[in-house]
């Protein structure tokens, strides 16, 4: 597939010295959705920044849909729609007015039944002539991406589209950035939750201090990253495992009360329940049973730790 975007040596380096991008290389494909994972600080702001022109790099270069984003900033920013990570509105604005500016913005004539399109694909159409203080803050969001796509651009950036949000308005906001990639835009966004890259991206970037530390396809990199740790909250405290437990990788904690084990979810056989029912046959009993995901930290750790012994 064709590249839209190509990122070649790029850094960034702010006035205060720090160097917050430090030699990215990155194709995106036409027709993608594309996740940048990385923590808080990572760069994910600052990379998306100087692909859409509000932010000079300080080496390297970024052509978008052909066009050098430095020598031919207006026809490369207008193949992008940006949807910021802080959400900003004139709170006595109309809905169907603020996208119908923005789309002005990009000197793009008066399109009625486009603006109608991209309002109706994001269920405001109803809400067209409220003021902006009168919705919720998720519908909000959704006119944020509206006035993104307002001027019919091919790529959209969501710079952490659900950053603080509940996990009901995470779960609607999904579903609409993968009904968006039925319209054919490219998009790529950012996040520092496993789970959103797990559930909405082709293919995965992370980053980590200025550094892309690997571009894989979803499936490979779930398959990686894919631990999970029980725990396991037992009725009475164990003074030791017992033997017979030793075919799990387990360790005991909390004094004894919890039992942790670290399984693979993509295994054919994670372990689980055969623990649980050999726990069962020892008359050892739980209370409660809890998982977790690997959190980013520890991936990174064991991906830089992996890169290291590559
Ligand atoms: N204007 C600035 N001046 C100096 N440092 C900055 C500036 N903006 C961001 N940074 C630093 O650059 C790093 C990357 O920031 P950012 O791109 O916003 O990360 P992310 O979006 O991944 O959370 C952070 O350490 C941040 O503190
Ligand atoms: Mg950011």
């Amino acid at each position: 597939m064709a590249s839209i975007i190509t990122v070649s040596g790029l850094t960034k380096t702010y006035a205060s010295g720090f160097q917050a991008l430090k030699g990215v290389d990155l194709e995106i494909e036409e027709g993608e959705i594309f996740a940048l994972l990385g923590p808080n600080g990572a760069g994910k702001t600052t990379m998306i920044s100087i692909i859409c022109g509000n932010m000079r790099a300080s080496g390297g270069s970024v052509t978008v849909a052909g066009h050098d984003i430095v020598k031919s900033y207006r026809a490369s920013r207008s193949a992008i729609g940006l949807v910021p990570q802080e959400l900003h509105t004139d709170a006595f604005e109309r809905v169907i007015d603020t996208v119908r500016f923005s789309r002005g913005l990009f000197g793009k004539p008066r399109n009625d039944a486009y603006v109608e399109k991209v309002l109706r694909d994001l269920s405001l159409w109803d809400k067209r002539n409220n003021k902006m203080l009168e919705l919720s803050g998720g519908m909000k969001r959704r006119v944020m991406i509206a006035k993104a796509l307002s001027h019919e651009p091919r790529v959209l950036f969501l710079d952490e589209p659900t950053a603080g949000v509940d996990v009901e308005l995470r779960r609607d906001m999904w579903k609409l950035i993968g009904e968006l990639r039925a319209t054919g835009v490219t998009i790529i966004l950012t996040t520092h939750y496993i789970e959103e890259a797990e559930e909405m991206a082709d293919r995965v970037g992370v980053i980590d201090k200025g550094e892309l530390i690997l571009v894989e396809e979803k499936a490979t990199l779930m398959k990686k990253l894919g631990r999970k740790t029980l725990t396991v909250s037992l009725g009475e405290p164990l003074h030791a495992l017992p033997a017979e437990l030793g075919e799990w990788n387990l360790s005991l904690n909390g004094d004894g009360c919890e039992i942790e084990y670290v399984f693979d979810t993509q295994a054919s056989r994670t372990g689980v329940s055969s623990l649980l029912r050999r726990l069962g046959d020892l008359g050892i009993g739980y209370k409660d049973l809890n998982t977790q995901q690997s959190s980013l930290e520890d991936i990174f750790v064991s991906l830089v730790h992996q890169e290291k012994a590559a």
